[in-house]
């Protein structure tokens, strides 16, 4: 089923997808949402990017019509906790996969998403002035053989579930989630989201190297860091997303 604006428009529930714009293809949707006048839930949406970016200068790797590729405008008030908006889309992207999967989903902090240990979904951010774009990508339809390589292992909502999720009613529900999670964080920050963040946090109790030190990660704190209890002693609140997990030697 397609993508397009006649077909996703009438299902949209609230003002996030409006306007939306489809293409088929582009360089990365997080590029076509830079006029001014856009407005706040603005969303752009391709099947295929040629030059798809992901988080630390990765790129984010597709093949035409199998993953759910979106970009979403948003114009926070000012606030010294923009990084908190990792997690709110996080939650958002992770609440959307179950609901489509009916399978639990991790969140490998700050916004991963995992089905059964396996990266599903990758999350972007990038501020401009006084806007940011949140950036999804939802491996969706690949089957095995075109899963991307990573640090991760990675999955599709197929090969997690063994059948076909309908993109159009993932991008409807995602849409909902991510304005409703929105919403509180504007109205009260983390505080209403941090028990489902703290139930999915995938890196509890394991090993990582955080700002360069070696410990084993705990659990999100009230403003959204992770805390890391290191091997040298101390907590750690890790701010960073470059949280990686330690590997184990030989
Ligand atoms: C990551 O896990 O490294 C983040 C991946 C983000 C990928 C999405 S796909 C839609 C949007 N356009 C991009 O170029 N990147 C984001």
């Amino acid at each position: 089923m397609s993508l397009d604006a006649a077909h996703v428009e009438p299902m949209l529930r609230g003002s996030f997808g409006r306007p939306y714009v489809f293409v088929e293809s582009c360089t990365s949707t997080q590029d076509l949402l830079h006029d001014s006048r856009l407005p706040e839930g603005a969303v752009a949406v391709a099947d295929h990017q040629s030059g798809g970016r992901g988080r630390s200068g990765r790129t984010w790797e597709d093949t035409p019509g199998e993953a759910l590729l979106l970009s979403l405008l948003l114009r926070p008030r000012p606030s010294p906790h923009l990084a908190q908006l990792a997690l709110v889309a996080g939650h958002a992207t992770a609440e959307a996969v179950s609901h489509a999967t009916g399978l639990e989903t991790a969140l490998k902090w700050p916004n991963d998403v995992l089905l059964d240990d396996a990266k599903v979904a990758g999350i972007l951010l990038e501020a401009h002035a006084d806007t940011v774009v949140c950036g999804i990508g939802v491996n969706v339809l690949q089957p095995v053989a075109r899963l991307p390589a990573g640090a991760m292992p990675a999955a599709s909502l197929r090969t997690a579930t063994g059948t076909s999720v309908e993109r159009s009613a993932l991008l409807v529900e995602l849409l909902a989630r991510l304005e409703d999670a929105y919403r509180s964080w504007q109205d009260d920050g983390l505080r209403q989201l941090l028990p489902a963040l703290e139930a999915r946090n995938w890196l509890r109790g394991r090993r990582v190297v955080a700002e360069g030190e070696h410990g084993v990660a705990d659990t999100i704190a009230a403003d959204g860091r992770l805390r890391v209890q290191l091997d040298a002693g101390g907590t750690l609140l890790a701010a960073s997303g470059e949280v990686t997990l330690a590997v184990r030697a030989p």
